[in-house]
């Protein structure tokens, strides 16, 4: 069995300001700092780092060295990763001195996805092979047709949450990792159990992981909730919490441990994401997150 993560690079632009600009305003930053980043980089870091081998399938642009770099130094397959000559995709992200973000998005090469390069990508993968998405590339509709035809297992982040979504067949979909903001969006419901409810009832095949924030997580397989709160920190940066989560939920559960390890050790592994700067390298490797949780 192989795992294919085949999302977005970004290089990330980190801005430390007092608070959140508002309409009209300018403000100065206190600090510049560049990480790497991207909601699909994010996620196969923390996969690779919570020990599982991952090819990240995607395309970076003329500034993507840090991006390629990144996926080197934790031990992410580049196999499928491409390089075009245009800028790539990066985000300018404001983080408030109460470590609240917000992001502006820019898609760049992460958006070039072709017919083409999707069929040579998913030509080595078959039955059982995972694919994780998340919604910061182009093609996503097309990837997971094809996924699907392949017999592939599709875990879907559906984050950021945007119509695209909705020309994608999501009934594929055979695990969905979200928040509770996206839930929201996709069944029209804010009470989590109503969210969990209506997702199930959409996506009668699939199982499903609403995030909470501050109030923990549920795992929902359409009969049995698992519930997971979350270990306090003090947060200086959220960027990549929920990517950290998503990938060593995943991880876990890859590797054969319960729902309710699985959830434990993905809130362990963002609840120390949360609390050091940047992307990528606020990831944490599994013998951290094993060490805090007292498990082999
Ligand atoms: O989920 C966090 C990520 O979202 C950041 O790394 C940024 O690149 C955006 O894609």
């Amino acid at each position: 069995m192989k795992v294919l993560n085949y999302g977005s690079l970004n290089v990330d632009y980190v801005y430390s300001v007092d608070h959140i600009i508002v309409g009209g305003e300018t403000q100065h930053s206190s600090k510049l700092e560049v990480f790497s980043g991207g909601k699909g980089l994010n996620q196969s870091i923390a996969l690779a780092k919570a020990g599982v081998p991952v090819y990240h399938a995607g395309i970076v642009g003329t500034d993507g060295d840090i991006l390629l770099d990144a996926c080197k130094e934790a031990g992410v397959n580049t196999k499928y990763i491409r390089r075009l000559p245009v800028k790539g995709g990066h985000t300018m992200i404001q983080v408030d001195k109460n470590a609240q973000n917000c992001i502006i998005l820019y898609g760049g090469t992460n958006q070039m996805q072709t017919k083409e390069f999707v069929d040579e990508v998913l030509a080595d993968f078959g039955e059982g092979d995972y694919l994780i998405l998340q919604n910061e590339i182009n093609m996503l509709d097309y990837i997971i047709d094809q996924a699907y035809e392949k017999k592939m297992k599709i875990v879907m982040n559906p984050s950021p949450f945007d119509e695209k979504l909705n020309s994608c067949d999501l009934g594929k979909v055979y695990l969905f990792l979200l928040n509770e903001i996206e839930g929201e969006q996709i069944t029209g419901y804010k009470d989590k159990d109503r969210i969990l409810d209506a997702m199930a009832e959409k996506f009668p095949d699939a199982c499903f992981v609403l995030t909470l924030g501050s109030d923990g997580a549920i795992y929902y397989d359409g009969k049995e909730k698992v519930f997971q709160d979350i270990f306090k920190v003090k947060a200086v940066d959220t960027t990549a919490a929920g990517d950290t989560f998503t990938g060593y939920f995943i991880a876990a559960t890859i590797e054969g441990r319960s729902i309710q390890e699985a959830l434990r050790m993905a809130a362990k592994a963002s609840s120390i994401a949360v609390s050091r700067p940047g992307a990528t390298p606020s990831i944490p490797e599994a013998e951290e997150v094993k060490k805090e949780l007292e498990i082999l």
